[in-house]
């Protein structure tokens, strides 16, 4: 079988440079501490210094690397099929400001992009959710009719500038795409000065509530009025957030492509097997970028194969010979389809989370962003109800307990995967579980022929990971904490890199 095309990395992280911010050096006080540098983050952050607060942006590694890096950066408030679902389930009032509030996410990207004129490749386009067969028709034409009914900018065409038939669509006017780092990057040199700070590589472990609010790290201690948890899960459990949503993987792949080949708009499938298709300049071209192959983190999926059903997409409809780069991303998905937005839990009340941004993370994050500064700045906001973190109902559908029985059961039935007792049949380059002494052992043998052995115990909540082939990285089943090659913490919820093992 052919080896599988492109760079595997981020384009948006490849194409941008390293950002350089100090660790946090000692301990220091702010108005608010805001763990996390994706899009939320630096969405609050930027918010409340502008409103007089002093804050200090914390992240674990750098600058919008996490699910931020990883996304498809549309702006849009077409989230696939969710507008008649929302009428039905909550009533037409709530399903209208769920519009209103994606709508003002969109209008706060565009807003600081002109204000600060910031070069990121942006551009207005039209989004679109297209049904290819008749199968899925009568939805996305339902689709279009909620959306029209709530004051959206939709309706139902059955052209496209796809190079392939569709049976319909929903369009969406005057939505928008562009860099998603090269906008953060530049937003984010608004934060520090006048009392204000970012601190990369600086690992948050703990925070308590309270007059102030103490905030522990690898580097030392920060103490804030108010603090703000943006790193996609929580990485405090107390919150039950890990068990009030799962963890989604999805892959993309980049291929250059012809500017007059290349399809005008933003667009998403319907059914099982959907597309997400775009493109972003490149090279004097364009780079069209196809995502797809979603599954719940911890289904049994061959990594490469995903990538490989990608590019055999971009191949039969766009012709495209090779692949420029593929990667995957991560987010968390609310069993509800509404983010969470609010306190930690109910005795956390200078603690604040959003998370379940369900792979919309554009418009949604940033409304995260303006929702959670209004709270703290004590302004009134017509959303905070419907995203209210502390809601009862999501916690115990059918979906999340049954969500929940998965993970009992991996956890379970994790414990007898790796029998082979063999380090030697590890191959370079490769990573296998192996049991060592009744131990359950991640071994990864590196491409110098050096073996590396960590516990396979995730420190999160003790699951087993497994080994991903096509990123080199050990993946947890339960809550989509992910790790490198030789242990250490990649994406939450686990704070601690995988311990260790000596064999010798
Ligand atoms: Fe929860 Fe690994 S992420 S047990």
């Amino acid at each position: 079988m052919s080896s599988l095309t492109g760079k595997p990395v981020s384009f948006w992280i490849d194409s941008t440079a390293t950002t350089q911010y100090p660790a946090l050096p000692n301990d220091i006080a702010v108005d608010v501490a805001i763990v996390g540098a994706g899009i939320i983050g630096i969405t609050a952050a930027v918010r409340l210094k502008q409103a007089g607060k002093t804050v200090a942006l914390i992240e674990s590694k750098h600058l919008s690397t996490g699910a931020s890096g990883h996304t498809t950066a549309k702006i849009t408030s077409l989230h696939s099929l969710i507008y008649a679902d929302l009428i039905k389930d909550l009533g037409e009032e709530k399903a209208r400001l769920y519009a209103e509030s994606n709508e003002a996410g969109i209008a706060q990207v565009v807003e600081w992009i002109e204000q600060e004129q910031i070069d990121c490749d942006f551009s207005r386009q039209n989004a679109y959710t297209f049904a290819e067969s008749t199968e899925n028709v009568d939805k996305v034409e339902a689709e279009a009719k909620a959306a029209i009914s709530l004051g959206l900018p939709a309706s139902f065409v059955k052209d496209t500038t796809l190079p392939f038939p569709i049976a319909g669509a929903v369009k969406f006017e005057n939505q928008a795409q562009f860099h998603v780092r090269k906008y953060l990057l530049h937003l984010a040199k608004k934060i520090p000065g006048e009392g204000s700070y970012i601190f990369e590589n600086t690992q948050v472990r703990g925070v308590e509530n309270g007059t102030p609010c103490t905030i522990e790290t690898d580097r030392g201690t920060l103490s804030a009025q108010e603090v703000i948890l943006a790193s996609n899960l929580p990485m405090l459990d107390r919150g039950l957030f890990f068990a009030k949503s799962y963890p989604k993987r999805s892959y993309i792949v980049g291929a250059s492509i012809a500017r007059d080949r290349a399809p005008e708009g933003m667009f998403i499938g319907t059914g099982e097997n959907y597309r997400s298709i775009r493109t972003t300049p490149y090279n004097g071209d364009v780079l069209l970028l196809i995502g797809g192959e979603g599954h719940k983190v911890g289904e049994e999926t061959q990594t490469e194969e995903n990538y490989r059903k990608l590019e055999d997409y971009a191949r039969d409809r766009f012709g495209i010979d090779t692949c420029d780069y593929r990667w995957s991303s991560q987010d968390m998905v609310s069993f509800d389809n509404l983010p969470y937005i609010g306190n930690l839990t109910p005795a956390d009340n200078h603690v604040y989370v959003a998370t379940g941004m369900s792979l919309w993370g554009m418009s949604k994050g940033t409304m995260a962003g303006m929702l959670l500064s209004d709270l703290i700045l004590g302004i009134e906001n017509p959303w905070a109800e419907l995203y209210d973190s502390l809601r009862a109902t999501p916690f115990v559908s059918q979906t999340s307990i049954k969500e929940n029985m998965d993970v009992a059961i991996r956890w379970v039935g994790d414990r007898v995967k790796g029998l082979n007792k063999d380090l030697s049949d590890v191959a370079k380059g490769e990573g296998k579980l192996v049991t060592v002494d009744g131990d359950k052992v991640a071994a990864y043998r590196d491409e110098s022929g050096t073996l590396h052995t960590v516990s396979a115990l995730c420190t999160h909540l003790n699951c087993i990971v497994n080994w991903n082939s096509a990123e080199k990285s050990w993946d947890c089943p339960c809550h989509g904490g992910r790790f490198s090659c030789d242990g250490k913490v990649l994406n939450g919820p686990p704070l601690a890199d995988l311990e260790k093992v000596d064999l010798s």
